[in-house]
């Protein structure tokens, strides 16, 4: 197997100078997007898309991304393929991965991808697993930089779940050197050995108000992650302090943005007033899951252009 095989398993497989390369990419491409300019560097390549839960946003970008590419895509879920009759991931990895380009897969546990990847001959992209979730980061933090810069210095306002978002928010502050202020219900904290972090790029606190004070961005999630959904009555006590409301929008910086990676629950993890607000850049952030999709599928299969 050859050595340059690259995967993109967790924020933290890439380099900062890599994203940003990436970030200049994506912007590249949805300029040529949206001046509807072809830009075919994938023409015959050819993407599995393996689903075991869920998606509305992953399955749209990469599969619209993959063919914008000029490339072509095979569906494959659970419920439609051996995958849900027990057949071993590692030959499923080393059969699919003999006919396809590049696989994407959106699973549970992290190390059902890292085993996948393994026995992988083309390059792996984690689209969330229950510790991560990069490429919505990688999305996440191109929208910020779209709208006020680098996000080199930054506070980021986590409020909810220590989930995979959050871990996949410390790995990138670490990477990317901004910092993170998480507020979790207890019961619900993040778990650092999980992102693998230091611990100087993030700061706990008890109470959101205070994670919100002076945040750049302030961001969260649902209370029930996929997965996890027999937890749905205790996390909705347990997070009922942990809805983004305008108050908390208050105490951070004039100019924070607000962000979800959606699907969002409005009157649970946020307000109406504040998802639907001049600060939301939700739209965007959704989109932004095309353009550096886009750029990372290019990437791991033609290296720097
Ligand atoms: N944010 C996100 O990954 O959305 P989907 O679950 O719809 O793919
Ligand atoms: N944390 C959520 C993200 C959904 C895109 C989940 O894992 O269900």
């Amino acid at each position: 197997m050859s050595k340059k095989l690259k995967h993109y398993l967790q924020f933290s497989n890439f380099t900062a100078d890599e994203y940003a390369y990436l970030f200049e990419r994506a912007a590249l491409i949805k300029r040529k997007f949206k001046a509807y300019e072809k830009h075919h560097p994938l023409t015959d390549r050819t993407l599995a898309l393996i689903f075991e839960k869920a998606s509305t946003r992953t399955r749209v970008s990469f599969e619209a991304g993959m063919y914008q590419l000029g490339g072509s895509v095979v569906h494959l879920t659970t419920g439609d393929s051996q995958l849900g009759r027990a057949e071993p991931i590692e030959d499923s990895a080393r059969v699919i991965s003999r006919m396809v380009d590049l696989v994407m897969i959106r699973t549970f546990e992290q190390t059902k991808i890292d085993r996948f990847a393994e026995y992988s001959r083309v390059p792996v992209i984690n689209g969330l697993t229950n510790e991560f979730h990069p490429c919505q980061i990688m999305a996440d933090i191109f929208t910020f930089i779209e709208h006020r810069g680098s996000i080199r210095g930054k506070t980021v306002a986590w409020v909810g779940d220590g989930n995979n978002m959050a871990n996949t928010w410390l790995q990138a502050a670490q990477l990317l050197d901004f910092t993170v202020h998480v507020s979790t219900p207890r019961g619900y904290e993040i778990d650092r050995a999980v992102a693998g972090v230091r611990n100087d790029c993030y700061r706990v606190f008890k109470d959101p108000m205070l994670a919100c004070a002076n945040a750049d961005l302030v961001t969260t999630d649902v209370w029930t992650s996929m997965g996890f959904e027999a937890e749905n009555e205790a996390r909705k006590k347990a997070f009922a302090d942990w809805c983004v409301d305008m108050d908390m929008m208050r105490t951070a910086k004039s100019d924070a943005l607000f962000m979800h990676c959606l699907p969002a629950h409005r009157g649970e993890e946020v307000d109406v007033d504040v998802i639907d607000g001049p600060q939301s850049v939700v739209w965007d952030e959704a989109e932004n899951r095309l353009h550096v999709q886009k750029a990372l599928m290019e990437y791991l299969l033609l290296g720097q252009l």
